[in-house]
């Protein structure tokens, strides 16, 4: 268990956000969707139903918001491709995620960061609402207006070139072949929709 610095409220986003977050980091059906700190398990549940995404896992802490996922996720018909996680997401292994979303605050999001940056592959896909990376340049910032007319960011972050390491995670690529594998796949996903 981590200490207070990795915790954060149980604040749901709104479903225009969530849809806006997945949306702009381009989510696909060959996308292994993470949410650190699933809540209700909005997130998985629309990446899982609305995107069909190959797999998506929420970690959650609260027990009882566990179970509120996992019962929306039997609701909704997708608990088959929904697979939650009790526990605090510092401890979990982030590396088969190929899009991690993430709400939670800007000081956590750093707290993070080493962990992402250490676990996910190259290509792979982190998307923020509203606190952005501290350290890591977003390649796409969207900004909307929520349900409640409130001004809303996502930003869309890509390890290897976002983080900043870039040079060394560059060395390790080689070339851009990951890259360019993950972006025919999503073209080839894309043509099934
Ligand atoms: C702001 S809410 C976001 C909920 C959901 N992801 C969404 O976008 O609607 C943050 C959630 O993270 C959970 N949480 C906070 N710290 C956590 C930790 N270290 N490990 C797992 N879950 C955590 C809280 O219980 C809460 O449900």
């Amino acid at each position: 268990m981590t200490g207070v610095s990795s915790r954060a409220p149980y604040i749901p986003a709104p479903l225009s956000v969530v849809h806006a977050a997945l949306r702009a980091a381009w989510v696909t059906p060959c996308d292994i969707v993470y949410d650190l700190g699933s809540g209700d398990g909005r997130v998985v549940v629309i990446a899982a139903r609305d995107y069909c995404v190959r797999k998506a896992v929420g970690v959650e802490i609260d027990p009882v918001l566990v179970e509120v996922a996992r019962a929306y996720a039997r609701i909704y018909g997708v608990a088959d491709r929904v697979e939650i996680i009790e526990g605090d997401f510092m401890e979990i292994s982030l590396e088969d995620a190929t899009l991690v979303y993430i709400y939670l605050y800007k000081s956590i999001n750093e707290v993070l960061r080493p962990k992402l940056e250490a676990e996910l592959q190259p290509g792979a896909r982190v998307v923020t609402v509203d606190f952005p990376v501290p350290g890591w340049v977003p390649i796409y910032v969207k900004r909307l207006r929520d349900e409640a007319d409130i001004l809303r960011s996502v930003h869309v972050y890509i390890i290897g070139i976002s983080d900043r390491h870039w040079s060394t995670r560059y060395a390790e690529i080689t070339s851009t072949r990951e890259l360019e594998a993950w972006l025919a796949c999503s073209r080839k996903c894309g043509q099934r929709h």
